[in-house]
């Protein structure tokens, strides 16, 4: 039998309907009817969302109403600012604490949603679905939750025209045709979507901000932006926009957006005044500057400090705040240079300016040092900088990482920076507990992700694509949670109970990474893609071209030394004990030998292999792990719809073709360089 059709616009949130049981029906029976304190929109989409969702699981009607709790079987929801449920706990703000209520008897009755505020209540609304949808059932103690990082955000690189840089899941759904959307239909779908795993803000538009959306400031723009950020508010999400530092030059013809002059201070005051007008609660404005051609305060001898504080003392009075992006490095760097090291950059610009950014003014730091790819150190700065406010920012879209082609889960890729303990205050410094969850005493902290969504069915382009999304907003809410457990909860509430769907899709994420590493670039070297388009091998396409990451390979060696005895000097920007352990090859982990280190082919590996020996074995290990995924996913046709089967089917093809194509360039590369041949024998063109 075919498992039933879902709409790829639900994701995960289809809730796939329990299978017939005793379990069910005690769920059923203590269900049945849904109770709101209080009324808001905000409770009302908690209520329905509740309603809907246990509908849809237990396959029964479910009543809901809203005033007092009636007494009785049912689920009853409200903030603890509602009398008979404030006796439950006190979550704080954004939280919530599920009870369980008993009946005189002591037998369970239903469940209390206790919300610290009214996005709590959404988000244990979400919760108890989620619970249920995967087998939890309904809790048997009082379960209180609150989120770790207070913001939880992602960054949409939308442009006006509908385009999305480094988009793979069609067009933006929030700009067309030079303007913001009116389709407020598919922005009310989205934020369900990133209310249901606790994301509470997002920027709209690109980081690059050019001529066109510089002008979302003005009131051109600003009454459909309001419109977009009153229908995501009562889904607990605030809305940012990227500015472009040159906007009082671009939108007012000032002669200069220099941050000492007066002219642009009070400029900025303006523009603030009248976006906040349009909408009070935004969040604040990102901006890129001085990077990859984007006006900055460079262009005026000014610091990056200044730059920031400027935007920031306009938006400080109206409550808003300014994510900078600390992606700063020189992009047009002379070969000849071998000191510059791109990977030095974004420390080298921001740690001597620690303590000269205003309090409302956040770095928001990627978590590698270069460019978001498969793998790399977490970035130096993330340890520095104590008194700067900082914000981790990751990419959800696979840039780097296969497009949406290829399979690629990287909640693992995450959670190594988030569990990475920078020692930058002794041990215990996590980049989760000091950057993330702000418990290192400055104003703003949290996560922030590069989004990978567009209008495509299904939001993703690939299907598993969501996971990434999903992983995500759960992991900011709760950085502990393990990358398998997501991956899981994920696959239940996305293809519902099957145990063979379970496994094989939970073991096929969590390989996917590895996968992908094997056979591109290997052990953290990194930059062998296609310049530009950044799909497919092309080991030497950045090597005669100007961005500053190179290889220097020759018949000898590849990488470049980044430690302080021999190289760059890079491995000094990080405390002890890391700087030791990069800085030594014995130590250095092996799968960032070549970030840190310059390696002969022929140069033996602490497996006991050779470097190119070690790149033949990967290569031609990853295509038949890409097999194996194909294989697995075969064996799950008939226990998925076959819509949704197909369309992972296909691009599990397409992933091979690519993965063929990687191996085969990258290991010719190697082989081709050193003469080394391969040990077993196989083909090397
Ligand atoms: C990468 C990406 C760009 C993007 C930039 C950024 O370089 O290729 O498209 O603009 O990151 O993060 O600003």
């Amino acid at each position: 039998m075919t498992a039933p059709a879902v709409e790829a616009h639900a994701a995960w949130l289809g809730y796939p309907a329990l299978a017939a049981g005793d379990a069910r029906d005690a769920i059923a029976a203590a269900c049945a009817r849904v109770t709101v304190r209080g009324d808001s929109p905000t409770l009302r989409h908690a209520g329905s969302e509740l309603a809907t969702g246990l509908k849809r699981l237990l396959g029964q009607e479910v009543a809901l109403s809203h005033g007092e709790h009636p007494g009785g079987a049912g689920v009853a929801l409200g903030t603890t600012a509602t009398s008979e449920l404030a006796a439950h706990g006190v979550p704080g703000p954004e939280g919530f604490v599920l009870v369980p209520l008993r009946g005189r008897d002591g037998a369970g009755e239903g469940v209390a949603i206790v919300g610290g505020d009214e996005r709590g209540c959404l988000y244990g609304a979400f919760a108890l679905l989620r619970r249920i949808a995967t087998g939890q059932g309904l809790p048997g103690e009082p379960v209180t939750e609150a989120p770790v990082a207070p913001l939880r955000m992602l960054d949409h690189w939308d442009n006006l025209d509908g385009t999305i840089e480094r988009g793979y899941a069609g067009r933006s759904i929030f700009f067309s045709g030079g303007e913001v959307t009116r389709d407020l239909d598919r922005v009310r779908e989205y934020g369900r979507l990133l209310a249901s795993v606790g994301v509470n803000a997002i920027a709209l538009n690109n980081v690059n901000v050019g001529r066109a959306a510089a002008e979302l400031l003005t009131g051109r723009h600003l009454g459909r932006v309001a419109r977009v950020a009153a229908t995501l508010r009562p889904f607990g999400v605030r809305v940012a926009l990227s500015v472009s530092f040159a906007s009082p030059v671009l939108l007012a013809d000032l002669p200069s957006a220099d941050p000492r002059e007066r002219a642009v201070g009070e400029w900025w005051r303006a523009a603030a005044a009248r976006v906040y007008e349009a909408v009070p609660d935004l969040l604040g404005f990102v901006v890129k500057a001085s990077s990859e051609g984007q006006p900055g305060p460079h262009s005026y001898g000014a610091s990056q400090a200044e730059g920031a504080n400027v935007i920031a003392a306009a938006v400080a009075p109206l409550g808003g705040v300014v994510l900078w992006r600390a992606f700063v490095y020189d992009c047009e760097q002379d070969w000849r240079d071998t000191a510059t090291d791109r990977a030095k950059a974004a420390y080298q610009e921001f740690a001597p300016l620690d303590g000269a950014f205003a309090p409302n003014v956040a770095l928001q730091i990627k978590n590698g040092p270069m460019d978001f790819q498969v793998r790399e150190p977490p970035s130096p700065l993330l340890g520095a900088a104590p008194r700067t406010s900082k914000l981790l920012e990751v990419q959800i879209t696979q840039e780097y990482t296969g497009q949406q082609v290829h399979v690629c889960y990287l909640v693992p890729l995450w959670k190594e920076v988030l569990d990475f303990d920078t020692q930058s205050r002794g041990e215990g410094s996590t980049v989760r507990e000091t950057v993330v969850a702000g418990r290192d005493g400055t104003a703003v902290a949290g996560i922030v992700g590069v989004a990978n969504v567009g209008d495509e069915p299904g939001w993703t382009g690939h299907l598993l694509a969501q996971a990434n999304l999903y992983g995500f907003g759960r992991l900011a809410w709760q950085p502990s949670l393990s990358a398998e457990a997501i991956a899981r909860e994920w696959t239940a509430l996305t293809f519902g109970s099957d145990e063979t769907v379970l496994d094989t899709v939970t073991g096929m994420l969590m390989d996917s990474r590895e996968a992908y590493e094997s056979y591109t670039a290997p052990l953290g070297l990194g930059w062998m893609v296609t310049p530009a388009t950044h799909y497919g091998p092309s080991p030497e396409g950045y090597e005669y071209s100007r961005w500053g990451t190179y290889l220097r390979a020759d018949r000898h060696a590849i990488g470049i030394d980044r430690g302080v005895t021999r190289g760059t000097g890079f491995t000094a920007q990080y405390h002890e004990p890391w700087r030791s352990i990069f800085e030594d090859r014995e130590r250095c982990p092996p799968e960032l030998l070549l970030f840190f280190h310059r390696l002969a082919y022929a140069e033996l590996l602490p497996s006991g292999v050779t470097l190119a020996q070690h790149v033949y074995d990967t290569h031609f290990a990853g295509v038949e792990a890409v097999d194996g995924f194909i294989a697995g996913w075969e064996r799950l046709r008939g226990r998925i719809d076959s819509a949704r089967h197909d369309s992972v089917a296909r691009r599990l093809r397409a992933q091979r073709e690519s993965a063929v194509e990687w191996r085969d360039v990258i290991n010719a590369y190697f082989h081709r360089h050193s003469g080394i041949a391969d040990a077993a024998g196989r083909r090397l063109y």
